[in-house]
């Protein structure tokens, strides 16, 4: 015991040593080496905000761990909080400070516990603490706690409401630092506008940006192969990451977030036969992604209720899929993609579903129908990374992109009660 307590008493001088020097840290404490830009990010002067703003797979969550992990081993009693749109999203990088501490020796012997609920906690023996929270629910999980500093992953997920409101707060007792970091989405946001202030040279503010090309980690040429499916904007904010004017975006970036933003629930939403449930499905052709989605339509605004997305299974098992989800909500209607591939697996279920027959017509009726429901905030849905990305990187010319969760939403809610049939309002022209 009492060499244990040595030991501990051991690293954390060792800690102190290491504390100015940050890439010895990173060395001597993780055997991890960071590249040039994540570099210059570790070593970047303190600032009460600090804004990391790049392209995808750059490296954000990782760098975030290891800075985290840094603070944490010197700054005693210290509490951090990671904070993300969802609790998955803010696990990554805690994830990542996890298996830093499993796998290095020095870290190792300073954990004192590693807690996973109510939310992950890792406690160190000096009383510095790293903990993750979710954003969800309108801030619920963070408002009332008290952090010396707060990182948020992909920040831009975040309205500058709750950042403002409920993050700001967490910070306000110690002045603590505020680190937003994340791919570009909007450019009326809260994160593009202290990039711009510290890219201008606010004294407050830290800014850096950089393209997911500066992480030699990442299969250069894989990414190099998803330029065709995505638009001109998506590409300058996924990968070159900068914040893109978005002139062909059907959906408009605040609706998509107000949707979120405005769900309380965690998916699924269990079955109830006094609620009236809508399904959506848009089958993959050859390499997509199979796309399912009930609502619960029984009143506006509709609910996502279940949302599912699977690749290269055969068609009976769509089809059987398709059937279980309608057999399980007992759904009102289900409308599936009858074109192409379509065909064959409409075959199979024609006796719950629908197939919805693609014209050039018809199709831009179910996208503006979408569009409609969006802004006039008439569905909300949970958060889900790919059904968001996609409709924010939806353009009609579509022929490239991926569109499965855009048109399985779309397939949903027109399910849901198509606008143009207005069944109750009495005409005027009667
Ligand atoms: N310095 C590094 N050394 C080795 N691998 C890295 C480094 N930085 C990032 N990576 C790897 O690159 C990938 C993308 O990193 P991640 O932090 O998830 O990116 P982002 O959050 O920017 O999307 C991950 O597989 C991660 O482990
Ligand atoms: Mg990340």
């Amino acid at each position: 015991m009492l060499l244990l307590r040595d030991r501990t008493a051991e690293i954390l001088s060792q800690a102190a040593r290491d504390a100015g020097d940050v890439l010895a840290f990173c060395h001597r404490w993780l055997g991890w080496e960071p590249h040039d830009g994540q570099r210059r990010w570790l070593t970047a002067p303190p600032r009460s905000t600090a804004v990391l703003v790049t392209g995808r797979r750059w490296g954000k969550s990782e760098v975030a761990a290891v800075q985290a992990l840094r603070y944490a081993v010197t700054h005693p009693k210290s509490r951090q909080g990671i904070v993300s749109v969802t609790l998955d999203q803010a696990r990554l990088s805690f994830d990542v400070a996890l298996m830093f501490c499993q796998r290095e020796p020095l870290l190792r012997i300073l954990v004192e516990r590693v807690k996973e609920t109510p939310f992950p906690t890792l406690r160190f023996k000096h009383g510095s603490e790293i903990t993750v929270r979710t954003a969800a629910r309108e801030g619920i999980y963070l408002r009332g706690h008290k952090f010396d500093r707060v990182i948020v992953d992909e920040a831009d997920y975040l309205s500058e409401a709750l950042i403002d409101n409920v993050v700001r707060m967490t910070l306000a007792d110690v002045g603590g630092q505020l680190v937003l970091i994340s791919t570009p989405r909007a450019r009326r946001g809260l994160v593009y506008r202290e990039l711009q202030r510290g890219l201008a040279g606010d004294p407050t503010v830290y800014a850096q940006t950089g393209p997911t090309w500066e992480n030699p980690n990442v299969d250069h040429d894989y990414i190099r192969s998803l330029r065709d499916r995505m638009t001109a904007s998506a590409w300058q904010r996924e990968v070159e990451g900068v914040y893109a004017d978005d002139d062909a975006a059907v959906f408009g970036w605040q609706h998509i977030q107000a949707a979120y933003e405005e769900s309380t629930w965690a998916l699924p939403l269990p079955p109830d036969p006094r609620r009236r449930w809508v399904a959506g499905w848009d089958l993959a052709k050859s390499e997509d992604h199979t796309v399912g989605i009930v609502l619960d339509a029984t009143e506006k605004p509709y609910r996502l209720a279940h949302f599912e997305r699977f690749q290269r299974q055969p068609w009976p098992v769509v089809a059987a899929r398709i059937r279980e989800l309608h057999r399980r909500y007992a759904c009102h209607q289900t409308l599936i993609d009858a074109t192409g591939v379509g065909d064959a697996v409409l075959d199979e279920v024609r006796d719950v579903a629908q197939g919805f027959v693609f014209t050039q017509r018809s199709k831009l009726d179910l996208l503006t129908n979408l569009q409609v429901a969006l802004e006039k905030r008439e569905v909300r849905f949970p958060f889900v990374r790919e059904l968001v990305d996609e409709l924010q990187g939806y353009a009609f010319e579509d022929a490239k992109l991926s569109t499965d969760c855009v048109m399985a939403l779309a397939l949903a809610v027109w399910a849901a009660g198509p606008r143009g049939r207005v069944e109750f309002a009495p005409s005027i022209w009667a």
